[in-house]
């Protein structure tokens, strides 16, 4: 699926839809979202208590009648009228008004290389619903490289990896195009599971979910590698009692615990470099890795990534906007076209 890019310079927002986060590039404007994924519903009333960052606040803190819920899971749009009404609220009045006055909107969004056409049709019907008339399908890991700077259109490979929150993606590119792919199920959402999975087993001790960034940020820097510290000491609640205490943890066995969902991502390398022409193969050991998404920030993650392949590896810069700011410079018509295929706009 490589769009048009003809047909992105005519769209007038892009969309980025993801797990953990929406962002929504403006033309014009620029970034005007950049919110987490989250809505509270009253199942009472139907109504919205709060969209985004308010919303994802609530998370475990609200009464029964109010749920906390994710419309988006691993790049797919699951519940299209709730996913309609977060982006609604998320835009908010003035600009929807802007929006409004357009006489055929146009809109792009980014989906995984390999989404079924049911998971295309839900992301579509959901800019649909807000107003487009047209929706161009853009490759979220293009749209990433773009983004983060790589010359996608070289004939030179590189090697792209994804790291979302729901989705690791891993992909080589040569020529504008994704020359072999793998989405690979395991992101930040698994690796924070890990860590809470870990402080449960082995120190009875509850975390709410919100914590682990913390904990990772308190091990950062150094963190999670071998030179970081030996113990850091955390807050939570014991299983058995209920009561708060605080436990010191072996950063060492917290790194272990991260790494273990992390051995599906160096299995999906594998298959990609084993699926990948050997000429390409040959350029990937020069050009290295370029990491993006938001989980790429995890500390010691590039360096385990580098171990495993023996590639270098670089983090872009912002990597958790690469998609929606590379989505942005393809409306903004900053890319220069080369890869053109007319097949590939959708309604
Ligand atoms: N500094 C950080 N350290 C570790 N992890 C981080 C950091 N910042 C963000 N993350 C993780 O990155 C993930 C969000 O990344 P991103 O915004 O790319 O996801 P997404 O696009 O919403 O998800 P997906 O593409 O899988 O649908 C979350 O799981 C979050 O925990
Ligand atoms: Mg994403």
């Amino acid at each position: 699926m490589t769009v048009s890019l003809e047909n992105l310079r005519r769209c007038h927002i892009a969309v980025d839809m993801g797990a953990a986060r929406t962002r929504v590039f403006v033309k014009g404007a620029g970034l005007v979202v950049d919110e987490p994924s989250c809505a509270a519903v009253n199942t009472r009333t139907g109504s919205l208590k709060a969209v985004g960052t308010l919303a994802e606040r609530m998370t475990g803190r609200t009464p029964d009648y109010i749920r906390v819920v994710r419309p988006v899971t691993g790049g797919t749009v699951i519940d299209i009228e709730m996913a309609q009404r977060m982006l609604r609220h998320l835009l908010g009045d003035k600009l929807r008004r802007q929006l409004r006055r357009k006489p055929r909107l146009r809109a792009a969004a980014s989906t995984p290389h390999d989404s079924d056409p049911l998971a295309q049709r839900a992301t579509i019907e959901t800019l649909v619903g807000l107003g487009a008339s047209r929706v161009e399908l853009v490759d979220t890991v293009i749209a990433a490289a773009v983004g983060c700077g790589l010359p996608v259109e070289d004939a030179t490979a590189t090697m792209i990896i994804m790291c979302g929150a729901a989705t690791t993606q891993v992909a080589v590119l040569s020529i504008g195009s994704i020359v072999t792919a793998q989405r690979i199920p395991v992101g930040g959402n698994a690796i924070d599971q890990a860590v809470l999975q870990y402080l449960r087993h082995h120190h009875e001790l509850v975390l709410p979910s919100q914590s682990v960034r913390p904990l990772q940020l308190a091990l950062s820097g150094n963190g999670l590698t071998e030179e970081g510290p030996m113990t850091t000491e955390i807050n939570g609640r014991d299983v058995a009692t209920g009561v708060a205490r605080s436990v010191k943890v072996d950063t060492a066995a917290v790194r272990e615990a991260i790494y273990t969902p992390l051995t599906a991502v160096k299995d999906g390398i594998g298959r990609v470099l084993r699926e990948c022409p050997p000429d390409l193969v040959a350029d990937l050991a020069d050009t290295g890795i370029r990491m993006v998404g938001g989980s790429a920030l995890l500390p010691g993650l590039d360096r385990l990534l580098g171990d495993a392949t023996g590639m270098p590896v670089a983090i872009a810069d912002q990597p958790d906007l690469c998609t929606i700011l590379g989505m942005g410079a393809m409306l903004d018509g900053k890319v220069q076209p080369l890869a053109v295929d007319p097949t590939a706009s959708a309604h």
